[in-house]
């Protein structure tokens, strides 16, 4: 049904929220303190026309923007939008009855992403790259993508071309890394294998720094191997091994990090992945990088043999969901940082929320799990002093964080 309604708020996904005969109801695109005409079904409203504006809009800055699902907001002035990643934070640990006033959202980007995971779809030689429209699996295909860094935007034609050899017929989720020597594709194509590399393919790797391409985990092509630097640390990559989103947003974390650490003297690095913040905080500290995959601590550990200037970097392959460490474990650091997946980090919370390590901080790409494991550290005594939101995702519905708890 066609009807009138008087945006009020932002939801947590980039949608203006309506009430409707006490409803509220979902409409892409609009703003608060707009007045739109909206096709309204059940809780979703389709934005017909704004019939008032509000002085917060803004031209986006993709000409993708509002048909592609990768971004959700860049259609809202710069203060507002910050405080929209701001204020998911703070409702996630109102949620769990923490009240905090965090540090000005850190906004880093566009054209800062050096890392992106699309959808690519083939039917013979006619490739198509791109991402899902939201809320549909309809493919939108893209031309640019002004949030990437411009070497990785600039290889977007580049890669179609690289797809239309070596991709089977169908579709495959394509992350694309750019390294400190070329890019690095990863494509996998549910079911099915890439086919063999052909001369056109192998010229056009070498043409246009594509330094490797793997299936899943196998690699299908190796110029070179591709190298990230992380604290002035180089690294070798491991196929789909996680990295930061970006370059600038990972330093700052880490310099935040290492400013609560202060004079901590042995650190634990949780959930470490590559070494992030192991490196910035082994400049000052011991520090022990623990993490469930062991090609990744693998690749830590051999650059942390090569690192100069470091204090001593040791490795613990373990899982942390099923074998966190123990509040025992934990009093043997000055200060320990966790960085889990999306989950969260509950049974690693849980005991260090009874350790006496003074120092704990927390970065999340989760506002909603993060409020659990902050409410555990605050129940076991620790008192949340520092909370700095990372805009590292920009334009889309995600944030980072990074939070520093002290017991009390
Ligand atoms: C958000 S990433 C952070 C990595 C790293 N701190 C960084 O900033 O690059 C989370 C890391 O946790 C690891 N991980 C996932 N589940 C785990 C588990 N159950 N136990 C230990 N590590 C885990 C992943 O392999 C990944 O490297």
């Amino acid at each position: 049904m066609r009807r009138e309604l008087v945006i009020d708020r932002l939801g947590g996904h980039g949608d203006g929220i309506a009430k409707a005969d006490g409803q509220s109801v979902y409409v892409p695109f609009a703003l608060p303190g707009e007045t739109v005409l909206a096709d309204v079904e059940g809780e979703r409203g389709a934005l017909i026309e704004i019939l008032q504006t509000t002085a917060q809009r803004q031209a986006p800055i993709c000409r993708h923007f509002g048909q592609c699902g990768g971004c959700s907001v860049q259609h809202l002035a710069m203060q507002p939008y910050l405080d929209w990643k701001r204020d998911r934070i703070i409702e996630g640990l109102s949620l769990e009855g923490i009240s905090v006033e965090p540090e000005p959202t850190l906004f880093f980007g566009p054209h800062t992403r050096r890392r992106a995971v699309f959808t690519a779809e083939k039917a013979g030689r006619d490739v198509r790259l791109g991402f899902r429209r939201a809320a549909s699996h309809e493919l939108i295909a893209i031309e640019e993508c002004p949030v990437l860094l411009p070497s990785l935007e600039a290889s977007l034609p580049v890669i179609v071309e690289a797809l239309r050899d070596i991709m089977p017929d169908g579709e495959a989720r394509i992350q694309a890394t750019m390294c400190d020597n070329g890019l690095d594709l990863n494509i996998d194509s549910p079911g099915k294998r890439l086919g063999p590399i052909s001369p056109r393919l192998g010229h056009l790797a070498e043409q246009h720094r594509i330094i490797r391409i793997t299936d899943r985990d196998e690699p299908m092509l190796t110029i070179a191997t591709p190298r990230v630097t992380l604290d002035g640390v180089e690294l070798d990559l491991p196929p789909q091994a996680f990295l930061q989103a970006g370059s600038d947003a990972e330093a700052a974390m880490a310099r935040i990090a290492v400013k609560a650490a202060g004079k901590a003297k042995t650190i634990a690095d949780l959930f470490s992945g590559l070494g992030a913040f192991t490196f910035a905080l082994a400049r000052k500290a011991r520090v022990t990088a623990i993490e469930v995959d062991k090609g990744l601590l693998a690749a830590l550990d051999v650059a942390a043999r090569r690192a100069k200037g470091r204090k001593p970097v040791t490795t613990l392959a373990r899982n942390l969901a099923l074998e966190p460490l123990s509040f025992m474990e934990l009093n043997a650091y000055d200060a320990v940082l966790f960085d889990p997946p999306r989950g969260g980090a509950l049974p690693q919370a849980r005991t260090l929320a009874k350790s006496r390590v003074p120092a704990v901080i927390a970065v999340s790409c989760n506002p909603v799990t993060f409020a659990k494991d902050a409410r555990a550290l605050c129940d076991g005594g620790y008192r949340l002093n520092k909370l700095t939101p990372i805009d590292q995702f920009v334009y889309s519905a995600h944030v980072e964080l990074v939070a520093v708890f002290n017991k009390r």
